[in-house]
């Protein structure tokens, strides 16, 4: 294909669980499948795949109209609201949570997490989506690092012309609604004072230092908290491209080795390890957790996406898994108490605050 642009868009959100906040009901994703599969015999979109991670759907198109086109956005919505229709009537758990008001011509702020990426493809366009599930969108912090900064992790940054430059991050202040960009190798630094602060400064996008081509891409919806309660919540998404200047696959996929401890897990209030595991196993059930991370390669071809390939079925994730089963055992035996129990920070997004309401007139002055 000649100079035309593709666009990945990918969303998520959580229309209802089986059971609790485990798993998704395959009625659900059959009807995600069957609404996107008419689009694209209609020509709305190039191509798409349907995922689940725990008790989220994931949605996958490839498409031309750019990244937040009404069109696309319309689709995804009234999917959604269609799945959210059947997991009504099945009265799965939690299935009014996930989409919040109408729609009026854009996703975002509604519940679903959105991330789109734009790009000419090249000669062969491998991408590696992660869809996570248990935990927040400061998760991708430190993988999003390892892979695009730290050369412990990416012999390429050292031994690829084409990386030698570096790749500048851009990082969302979520307190004070701001953004900064910082260059990396020259800001490491500066990057890791802010991106090690995982609840408020969140890495959203990272590009090439040259030619400036995007690289990866979050979504980075956030809790809604709606009259003083939780509101929709969705699980954070990263696409990642690889190959020809961008990290290779397999140093992408290292940056998973260590299953990190992440903010979420049972009540989203409890910090706890990331398991990358292959789809079949994103079901967290402990505690409702750990946290799970599944990860999808695909070709991009003509708009096609060829795929997926399940990333994490592989054995040399075991280790991951068996030290994230470790991490478990020795978190849980904490309790109540932090940091197993999220900082009071993080747990403003969390009923914890109506908790600690009910007591506060309680307190006698020092
Ligand atoms: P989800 O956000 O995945 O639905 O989980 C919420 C929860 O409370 C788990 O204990």
């Amino acid at each position: 294909m000649a100079d035309k642009s593709t666009t990945l868009s990918i969303f998520t959100a959580d229309v209802g669980g089986l059971v609790g906040h485990v798993s998704s009901h395959p009625e659900v994703v059959d009807n995600a499948r069957e609404r996107l599969s008419s689009a694209k015999g209609k020509g709305v979109i190039s191509d798409y795949h349907v995922l689940r991670c725990g008790d989220d759907l994931e949605l996958l198109l490839t498409h031309e109209n750019g990244t937040d086109d009404r069109e696309i956005h319309q689709l995804v919505w009234n999917t959604f609201v269609s799945c959210r229709e059947i997991a009504q009537e099945l009265k799965l758990y939690a299935w009014s949570r996930g989409l919040l008001e109408e729609f009026a011509g854009n996703l975002r702020g509604l519940g679903p997490g959105v991330a789109e990426l734009e790009f000419t493809e090249r000669s062969s366009e491998p991408v590696v989506i992660f869809f996570a599930n248990k935990t927040s969108t400061g998760a991708w912090n430190l993988p999003l690092y390892r892979i695009f900064a730290d050369p412990f992790n990416t012999a390429g940054l050292i031994s690829d012309p084409a990386m030698l430059d570096g790749f500048t991050f851009t990082v969302h202040d979520i307190k004070e609604n701001r953004e900064i960009s910082l260059k990396t190798p020259e800001e490491m630094h500066l990057l890791l004072a802010l991106a090690g602060s995982t609840c408020r400064y969140i890495i959203t996008s990272v590009s090439r230092n040259t030619g400036g081509e995007t690289a990866a891409v979050i979504s980075s919806q956030k809790y809604d908290i709606i009259g003083g309660k939780p509101g929709a919540k969705c699980e954070p998404a990263l696409i990642v491209r690889c190959q020809s200047g961008f990290p290779a696959v397999g140093e992408v996929m290292e940056a998973f080795s260590l299953p990190h401890l992440v903010s979420g897990w049972m009540r989203g209030s409890h910090a706890g390890p990331l398991m990358p595991v292959p789809f079949y196993e994103a079901n967290p059930t402990r505690f409702d957790g750990p946290p799970r991370v599944i990860s999808a390669g695909f070709q991009i071809t003509d708009g096609h996406l060829i795929g997926p390939h399940d990333m994490f079925d592989d054995p040399s994730f075991d280790e991951a898994r068996k030290t994230a089963n470790k991490v478990t055992d020795y978190m849980r035996r904490h309790g109540p108490f932090q940091p197993h129990r999220l900082s009071e920070a993080e747990m403003e997004y969390s009923s914890m605050p109506i908790v600690f309401d009910r007591i506060k007139n309680r307190f006698r002055k020092l």
